[in-house]
């Protein structure tokens, strides 16, 4: 069964064909970042226009070029939730619009599943169970993951998510948007000269805050005028501390649960330093570590393609109704098959 995904939940459209049997057969992103650069973030409404200008020649073209015809397509998949509700009901609307008109099922996928499971389409995947720690814009989760539709929460961030702590030190910096790549950037020019703390790694539990780096970022670079040299020095600094921080959270989750496995995802799993620090750290725990290819550590239509595709095959398919949730905690998904 070949299955269109569709991703709109931000500044990303993002189209890819999975087949049930083949694999990933082609996938497209365009991406919003020069508009939204502009304003030195997303713009909610800007991004929804966008997405109803790009998609549909998108989806034309990644059918076109995988040598398909629409008639090919067994079961449509679009991300639902959570993100910007006019964006997520650009990619609903169209996926849904299109499924109706070919007479295929369709199907909501957490846009957080997508992530958590891309992984998959590497050539070594990982196996159930394992522990998956998911680092993007919005969210910072340590998930027990069973079964694709199984799992339980061991630990989030109780304020800022991973990319959203970089992305507002990038500004501080006066880097620009997105800022965590830039400031990736800037650290490699940089050393950990300042000592910046390792937040909620002193108690007991698996939950996260970053909020706290970002202030401590804003109170060092405003004691004092910086040179280019001590602005890289605070990116280097601070991009250690996560790295710390997110490897001694993992290293205290794979302890706690006895798992072996670890799978990294989320648009922060692209940064070299985070892997390497979580590489080191699984290497010490005897536990085998998995990340996406790059370019799918960001979002894009395959993670949802293949999502949707599983839960396709599970039997799962929407009923009339268009929904979409800004809002919506991963551990209410389930899968019956
Ligand atoms: O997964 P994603 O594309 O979108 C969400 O689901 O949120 O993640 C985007 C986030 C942004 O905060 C971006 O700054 C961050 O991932 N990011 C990075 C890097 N590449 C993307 N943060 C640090 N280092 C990177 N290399
Ligand atoms: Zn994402």
């Amino acid at each position: 069964m070949y299955v269109l995904g569709i991703e709109t939940s931000c500044d990303e459209t993002a189209v890819a064909i999975f087949h049930s049997s083949k694999g990933l057969v082609h996938h497209l992103l365009y991406s919003q970042i020069d508009m939204h650069s502009e304003y030195g973030g997303v713009v909610p409404e800007l991004a929804s226009r966008d997405h109803i200008r790009k998609l549909i020649p998108l989806v034309k073209q990644v059918v076109q070029e995988s040598g398909l015809v629409n008639a090919d397509l067994g079961g449509i998949a679009y991300t639902a939730g959570p993100g910007l509700m006019g964006a997520l009901l650009v990619g609903a609307a169209t996926a849904r619009s299109m499924a109706w008109a070919l007479q295929i099922p369709a199907v909501a996928v957490h846009h957080m599943e997508g992530h958590l499971l891309v992984p998959m389409l590497e050539d070594n995947p990982p196996q159930f169970p394992f522990l998956a720690l998911l680092i993007s814009g919005g969210h910072t989760l340590l998930v027990h993951v069973s079964a694709i539709g199984q799992y339980e929460l061991l630990g989030e961030s109780l304020d800022d998510a991973v990319g959203e702590a970089f992305d507002k030190t990038a500004k501080l910096l006066g880097l620009g948007y997105p800022g965590g790549p830039k400031l990736a950037a800037l650290a490699e020019r940089g050393t950990e000269k300042i000592r910046f703390p390792r937040p909620m790694t002193d108690r007991p539990g698996l939950d996260f805050s970053f909020s706290g780096l970002k202030t401590f970022a804003m109170n060092t670079i405003n004691a004092a005028p910086k040179t280019e040299q001590d602005k890289a020095d605070i990116a280097a600094s601070f991009q250690a501390a996560i790295a710390d921080t997110l490897s001694i959270k993992c290293r205290r989750a794979l302890k706690q649960t006895g798992l072996n496995r670890l799978v990294v995802a989320g648009g922060v799993s692209a940064n070299t330093h985070i892997r390497t620090a979580l590489t080191t750290m699984a290497a010490g725990e005897n536990t085998e570590i998995y990340f996406p290819r790059a370019q799918f550590c960001t979002d894009n239509g395959a993670m949802i393609a293949y999502a949707g595709c599983q839960r396709l095959m599970a039997g799962q398919h929407e009923g009339l109704s268009i929904t979409v949730r800004p809002r919506w905690p991963m551990m209410e998904l389930s899968l019956a098959c």
